[in-house]
């Protein structure tokens, strides 16, 4: 199956080889013969140097040079941003910044008490990160010996994979099944035999933005692993977010991002939700400053405006189902439903996903094939 994500994307799917290949997913191909050794490249650590090289997407600023198209003339959707663009409130906030000479508060304590008071999470429960990449980097950094085991269940956010490998870990992979749906017996399965630290779940999930129902979580809660729940899209799923659970579940931990809500992806400001016995290594680990001045400013900013971010969510969720409608009249695609601000869709009958994504391209709007 080929697979085309369309209203934001960062992943295909390929059956015939099980590989995805997202934004980051392309490195854990090893190269063929390892090259002789530079002097210098002797101070590498082993397990890096037998990565291949990371693979970025295209920067927005040459996307517009190669397509000779002003930025704000591209709906760029390649990696499910919100092209609404964060409240107004955050350019006047940026507008107004002082004392950009001063290093930022480490523990971001406005923006945690007014992430509390938007979630209902008291604040020493929650950390703040240079998005929820930085947060997914941390949680391993802090809990993974090199060679320890996380579970990912692909396809899926193809992060996981790229901070085990970075972090030296082995990963042990547990496919969704053919509707997405987790595999519960498979996750029990291998929690059994191969004793994984850490089990990552994303809801909804990235590529195809379906849900993980309750029963199937509350049940994988039970295993002696800790889970990683990652909501970066919750907000568009109508589904309530379990951030408050992790008060009630020692092995929880529930990450959220403003980059897809909120419009910053820019800015690169994530959260997460922790049980206090676990939260308290994290600060001891993290780096200091990793929030910027900007970040925590702007993030504060969006979260005065709740009612402009309820009028983007809904203009996204609204435009999804629209979309969704217009897709399944396209012969050649056959879109899954999502409940994220993305839309995966099979690509079928003589038509590749690499293919469209030149012709849509052409119309200047960037999707991954
Ligand atoms: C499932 C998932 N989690 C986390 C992220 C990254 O969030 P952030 O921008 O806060 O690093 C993404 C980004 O695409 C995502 O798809």
């Amino acid at each position: 199956m080929e697979a085309l994500q369309s209203g934001g994307v960062d992943f295909q799917v390929s059956a015939e080889t099980g590989q995805d290949h997202g934004r980051k997913s392309l490195r854990r191909t090893l190269p063929p013969a390892p090259a002789p050794l530079q002097s210098s490249e002797a101070f590498i650590r082993p397990h890096l140097r037998q990565l291949a090289p990371y693979t970025p997407i295209l920067p927005f600023e040459i996307l517009s040079t190669q397509l000779g198209r002003l930025p704000k003339d591209i709906v760029k959707l390649d990696a499910n941003e919100n092209p609404y663009g964060p409240p107004p409130e955050v350019l006047q906030a940026l507008g107004k910044l002082e004392f950009l000479y001063i290093y930022p508060d480490p523990e971001s304590r406005r923006l945690r008490a007014a992430l509390a008071k938007d979630s209902g999470l008291e604040a020493e429960h929650i950390l703040v990160g240079c998005g929820a990449d930085e947060l997914i980097d941390l949680i391993m950094r802090c809990t993974l010996e090199p060679g320890e085991a996380i579970i990912d269940c692909p396809p899926t956010f193809t992060m996981y994979v790229f901070d085990a490998d970075v972090n030296g870990a082995k990963v042990i992979t547990v496919p969704r099944r053919l509707d997405f749906s987790l595999d519960v017996d498979g996750i029990r399965n291998a929690v059994k035999q191969h004793h994984p630290k850490v089990v990552f779940l994303t809801s909804p999930n990235n590529p195809d933005g379906s849900l993980i129902g309750e029963a199937d979580l509350l049940e994988i809660l039970k295993m002696p692993v800790l889970v990683v729940l990652d909501e970066a899209y919750i907000e568009f799923a109508g589904d309530s977010s379990r951030l408050t659970w992790v008060k009630k579940h020692e092995n929880l931990i529930v990450l959220r991002t403003f980059s897809k809500r909120a419009g910053l992806a820019g800015l690169r400001v994530g959260y997460g939700g922790f049980p206090l016995s676990l939260i308290k290594y994290l600060w001891r680990a993290k780096q200091p400053y990793n929030v910027s001045v900007a970040a925590e400013v702007a993030a504060c900013a969006a979260l005065e405006n709740s009612v402009y971010l309820e009028e983007v969510k809904a203009a996204l969720v609204s435009e999804r189902e629209r979309m969704f409608g217009l897709l399944q009249g396209v012969s050649f695609l056959s879109p899954f439903p999502s409940h994220a601000n993305f839309i995966l869709c099979a690509v079928k009958e003589g038509m590749t996903a690499a293919k469209l994504k030149v012709r849509v391209n052409f119309n200047y709007c960037q999707v991954d094939p």
